[in-house]
C-alpha cells in the first residue's frame, strides 16, 4: 500500500504518521548550492561521485543534473539502519568496485546521523588510493553524531528527529515523497 496523504502538511507511512518539514523549493535550492560549489571546486578534475544506495539515489541524479562540469558516478550499498533506529553495525552489501587510484571521489549521501555508515566507508575507500575524497551529503544530524570527518559539501543540517521522503525511508517506505516529513512523536 502507498503511503496515506492525511491532509496537505502530514502523511502516514507504515503505522506512522510524518508532517511536511522540508518543501521541493527548498530541497532544490539546497542540492544547487551543493551543486555550484562542485561546479566551480572540480573543474577540469572529472570527479566521482559515489553515491550510497538505497536513500541517496534520488539526490544523487537530481545533483550529477545540477553539475555541469565532466563527471561519473558509480554506487556502493552498505546498510546500518532497522527501523527508526540505527545499529552499529554497518554491512557492506555492495562494495566499492570502481578502481579509486589516482581519482577524485565526491562520496554522495542521503543523510549523516550517527556517522558510522560513512565512516566506515571512508575507511573503505582510503585503501584504495584515491586522491582525495570529500562528502557530499544532503541533510546532517549535528546532535547525532558520533565521528569526527568533515561534511565537506552539506544541503542543511536538521534536528536529531526521524525524516522520510527525497530517498529517505522508513522501513522501505516513503523514498518516492517529493518532499521530506518528519515523525509527528506520539
Ligand atoms: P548513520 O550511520 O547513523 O550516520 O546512518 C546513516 C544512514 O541511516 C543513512 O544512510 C540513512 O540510510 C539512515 N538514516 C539516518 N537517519 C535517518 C532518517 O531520519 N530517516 C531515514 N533514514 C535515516
Ligand atoms: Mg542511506
Amino acid at each position: 500500500m502507498h503511503e496515506i496523504i492525511l491532509n496537505m502538511t502530514k502523511v502516514k507511512v507504515r503505522e506512522l504518521v510524518f508532517e511536511k518539514f522540508i518543501t521541493a523549493d527548498e530541497i532544490e535550492a539546497a542540492v544547487q548550492q551543493v551543486a555550484d560549489r562542485i561546479n566551480h571546486e572540480y573543474e577540469g578534475k572529472n570527479p566521482l561521485l559515489l553515491a550510497i544506495l538505497n536513500g541517496a539515489f534520488i539526490f544523487a541524479s537530481d545533483l550529477m543534473r545540477k553539475i555541469t562540469i565532466p563527471c561519473e558516478i558509480s554506487f556502493v550499498k552498505y546498510a546500518s539502519y532497522s527501523g527508526t533506529l540505527t545499529t552499529s553495525k554497518v554491512r557492506e552489501l555492495i562494495g566499492v568496485e570502481e578502481n579509486l587510484k589516482g581519482r577524485h571521489i565526491i562520496v554522495v549521501e542521503d543523510i549523516v546521523d550517527t556517522g558510522i555508515t560513512m565512516d566506515k566507508l571512508l575507511q573503505d575507500i582510503r585503501e584504495k588510493n584515491p586522491i582525495d575524497v570529500k562528502v557530499a551529503c544532503f541533510c546532517f544530524k549535528p546532535e547525532a553524531f558520533m565521528k569526527s570527518f568533515a561534511i565537506d559539501y552539506l544541503g542543511m543540517s536538521i534536528p536529531n528527529d526521524f525524516i522520510v521522503g527525497y530517498g529517505l525511508d522508513y522501513n522501505g517506505q516513503g523514498r518516492n515523497l517529493p518532499e521530506i516529513y518528519k515523525v509527528v512523536k506520539s
